[in-house]
């Protein structure tokens, strides 16, 4: 008998201003989904990729990183079979909008289910590297929000990626501006080489800071004070804000119209805005997208934080 399992994935934006690589929020605004069938169990080991649907299939590149995180589960976790894999993306790739980190962690949900494997440090390396073949180099944030659902820090702790959940108190909703069309190969690693490879002892310090009280305001539900932290990089977003279009403005228009902050998502181009209410990040929404009327076009849209992938799973047969 084969044994089917699916998981959805949803959209995340990573760093949040000062936290580069270790945060990461997973938001209700797009997602994808995969359905992992264990074809046969023991022998050669071998994922294949049956099929990729949806609205995002075609600019998905094949959904390479699903394929990837699969085989890399299969080589952690020991196990020998064969597995097939039915995507579907909804999440458009090369937005900062976390699609390849998606795609991986949906597949590595279903699989861990399928084969038993429960070890979240395990499941989030395996869904990292397979994300790395997207990005050049793993990183772990946008996997563990999508994994694990709402806001997460990740780290390396003894060698391994850990994922932590942390709370959220008070009503955080998002607007993002998600410019399209937009170029899609080699963003992510782009977007990364033109970070600087030092920083004074003293930035970094007040940069991991300002994480720290992000964290602290979304514990204590103060999205004012989160609002604040999340414009106070001083590492990456001076780095890159030269490549997102229309970036400050588009800031301004979200403050004006209510928006507690805002910054890049994840590596850009898209930029995420929070706000109290559904209503208010509408309202910013709405100003984001017209001060970036002369800078192309563009699409907004309101989230909120979104649940992992390990929570959706659902297994048949
Ligand atoms: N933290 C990563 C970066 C996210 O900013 O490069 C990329 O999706």
């Amino acid at each position: 008998m084969t044994l089917c399992a699916r998981a959805t994935a949803y959209s995340s934006s990573a760093n949040l201003g000062p936290g580069y690589d270790v945060l990461a929020l997973a938001h209700t605004a797009f997602q994808d989904r995969v359905e992992a069938c264990i074809a046969r169990a023991g022998g050669e080991r071998r994922v294949e990729i049956v099929s990729v649907e949806g609205p995002e299939a075609e600019r998905s590149g094949g959904a390479a990183t699903a394929g990837r995180a699969v085989e890399e589960l299969l080589g952690l976790a020991g196990v020998h079979a064969r597995v097939e894999l039915r995507v579907w993306k909804g999440i458009p790739p090369g937005r900062g909008l976390g699609s390849s980190g998606a795609t991986a962690a949906a597949a590595v949900a279903a699989v861990s289910r399928l084969i038993g494997v429960e070890d979240a440090s395990l499941l989030l390396e395996a869904a990292g590297r397979g994300e790395a073949v997207a990005a050049g180099q793993p990183h772990y944030d946008n996997v563990a929000a999508s994994l694990q659902g709402g806001l997460v820090a990740v780290a390396p702790l003894s060698g391994r990626p850990v994922a932590a959940r942390i709370p959220l108190r008070g009503d955080l909703h998002v607007a993002l501006l998600v410019p399209e069309p937009y170029r899609v190969e080699g963003k992510t690693r782009l977007m990364r080489s033109v970070l600087p490879g030092s920083v004074p002892l003293q930035v970094a310090a007040r940069n991991y800071g300002r994480s720290l009280l992000l964290v602290a305001a979304a514990c204590s539900g103060s999205l004012r004070l989160l609002g604040e932290a999340l414009m106070g990089d001083e590492i990456v977003e001076p780095a890159r804000a030269p490549l997102i279009p229309c970036l400050e403005p588009v800031r301004r228009a979200a403050l004006e119209a209510g928006a507690y902050g805002a910054t890049i998502s994840g590596a850009g181009p898209s930029i995420i805005a929070v706000a109290g209410s559904r209503l208010e990040a509408e309202r910013a929404g709405r100003a984001m997208l017209e001060a970036y009327s002369g800078c192309g076009s563009a699409r907004s849209i309101v989230a909120v934080p979104a649940p992992g992938a390990l929570e959706s799973v659902e297994v048949y047969g």
